[in-house]
C-alpha cells in the first residue's frame, strides 16, 4: 500500500518532467515534491506509521525517489539555463563587420611642439625658461639694447607703437635679456631662454607675419667666447635636425652684440649638394647671435670688464617650417583642423 504510493510519485515525476518548459515551472516542481508539504516530504513523514521492520526498506525507497527527482531537476535546470544563455548571447552579439565610428583625435600644434623641444634641450644644459611682457617699453625693446631713439637700426623693425613713443608691442624677444639682467642684479651665471610672441608691422604673406615667435637666449658668465656660443647652437641644431648637422657662423650686425653673427646649419635636405631649401648653398641661416655688447651689459648692471656673455635669437616659426617642410608660415596659425593636424599624422582622419 505504502509502496504503491511511492510508485505513483515516481510516475508523476516522470510525467511532470516531460511537461515542464522553463526554469519557473521547474522551481514550482521543486516545491511540489520537496517543499514542506511536497509529495516526497509527505512520503517521508509516512515512515512514522510504518512497522519497524519495514522502516528501513521504505526509507531507502523514499530516498531513491528523492535522488530521482534531484537528478531530473539538475538535468532540466542545466538545459533551461543553456537555452537562456544562448538567447542572451544572440541578443548581445556584436556585428564586427559594421564600420566603426571614426574618432578625430587632437594633435599638438607643431610650433608649440618645436618650442617645447628647444626648451628641453636648453633646460638639459642648465638654462631657465623665462617670460617677458608682449606689451613692452621702448626702453627695454630698444634703448637698453644699445638702440637709441632715432637710430637707423630701429627702421629694420617696423614696430607697433601703442602709446606715444614709449609703449609698444615688442618687436623682438631681446628685451627679456635686459629684464633678466636687471633682475639678476649683477649675479652670475645667467642662463635663460625666452620663447615668446613678437610683433612687426608686416603685411602677412607666405614668409611674413605681423605676429611671429622668437626664442631668445642669454648667457652671462666669465670668459664667454664665440666658441661657447657655437658649441651651444650646435647642440640644438643636431638635436632638431639630426646628428650629422653642422653649424657655421658668418659675420652679421646687431646693435646689441659685438661681434655679431648669423648661424647657419648644413642643409638637412640635400646635405650640401644644393636644393631649393638651402637655395643651392648647402647652408640655411637659422639664428642671429653674438657676444653681448659691453654697453648692454653695463646698462643692465653687469661690469663688461669682469663679465661677458653671448645672446641669440631664433625664429621659432622658421625652425618649425624647416623641420616640417612647410613653405607658408600662415599654416602655423591656421585654425583649420584638417590642415593643422596632418603634420603629426601619417594619415588624415576626419569625420566629414
Ligand atoms: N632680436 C634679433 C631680431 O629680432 C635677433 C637676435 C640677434 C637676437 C642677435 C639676439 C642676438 O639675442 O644676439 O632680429
Amino acid at each position: 500500500m505504502k509502496n504503491k504510493k511511492i510508485e505513483e510519485v515516481k510516475v508523476l515525476i516522470d510525467k511532470d518532467k516531460n511537461a515542464v518548459v522553463d526554469l519557473k515551472g521547474l522551481n514550482e516542481l521543486k516545491v511540489k515534491y520537496l517543499g514542506k508539504k511536497g509529495l516526497i516530504s509527505e512520503l517521508n513523514q509516512e515512515i512514522r506509521n510504518i512497522p519497524n521492520e519495514e522502516k528501513k526498506e521504505f526509507g531507502q525507497k523514499v530516498n531513491e525517489v528523492r535522488t530521482l527527482f534531484n537528478e531530473y531537476y539538475d538535468e532540466k535546470k542545466k538545459e533551461f539555463e543553456s537555452v537562456l544563455l544562448n538567447e542572451k548571447l544572440k541578443k548581445e552579439a556584436i556585428d564586427i563587420s559594421l564600420p566603426a565610428t571614426k574618432v578625430v583625435s587632437g594633435a599638438p600644434n607643431i610650433l608649440e611642439k618645436l618650442v617645447e623641444e628647444v626648451e628641453e634641450v636648453f633646460m638639459s644644459m642648465g638654462y631657465d625658461v623665462v617670460d617677458g611682457p608682449e606689451i613692452e617699453e621702448d626702453k627695454y625693446n630698444f634703448e637698453m639694447l644699445n638702440i637709441p631713439k632715432g637710430h637707423p637700426a630701429r627702421d629694420a623693425q617696423d614696430t607697433f607703437y601703442l602709446e606715444g613713443e614709449e609703449i609698444l608691442l615688442r618687436s623682438q624677444t631681446s628685451p627679456v635679456q635686459v629684464r633678466t639682467m636687471l633682475k639678476g642684479k649683477g649675479e652670475i651665471p645667467i642662463r635663460v631662454i625666452c620663447p615668446g610672441k613678437t610683433y612687426r608691422r608686416d603685411d602677412d604673406d607666405a614668409t611674413h607675419s605681423h605676429q611671429f615667435m622668437q626664442i631668445e637666449g642669454l648667457l652671462v658668465d666669465k670668459n664667454i667666447s664665440l666658441s661657447d656660443l657655437k658649441g651651444t647652437i650646435d647642440v640644438l641644431a643636431k638635436k632638431l635636425f639630426g646628428p650629422e648637422t653642422e653649424t657655421r657662423f658668418h659675420p652679421s650686425y646687431y646693435q646689441f652684440t659685438e661681434p655679431s653673427v648669423e648661424g647657419d646649419i648644413s642643409c638637412f635636405h640635400c646635405h650640401g649638394s644644393g636644393c631649393h631649401i638651402c637655395k643651392n648653398t648647402g647652408w640655411i641661416t637659422v639664428v642671429g647671435a653674438g657676444i653681448v655688447h659691453p654697453n648692454v651689459l653695463r646698462m643692465s648692471g653687469y661690469d663688461p670688464e669682469k663679465w661677458s656673455g653671448f645672446a641669440f635669437g631664433f625664429g621659432a616659426d622658421r625652425l618649425t617650417m624647416l623641420k616640417y617642410g612647410i613653405d607658408d608660415c600662415r599654416v602655423l596659425y591656421n585654425t583649420d583642423l584638417r590642415e593643422v593636424t596632418t603634420f603629426d599624422r601619417k594619415e588624415m582622419e576626419w569625420n566629414d
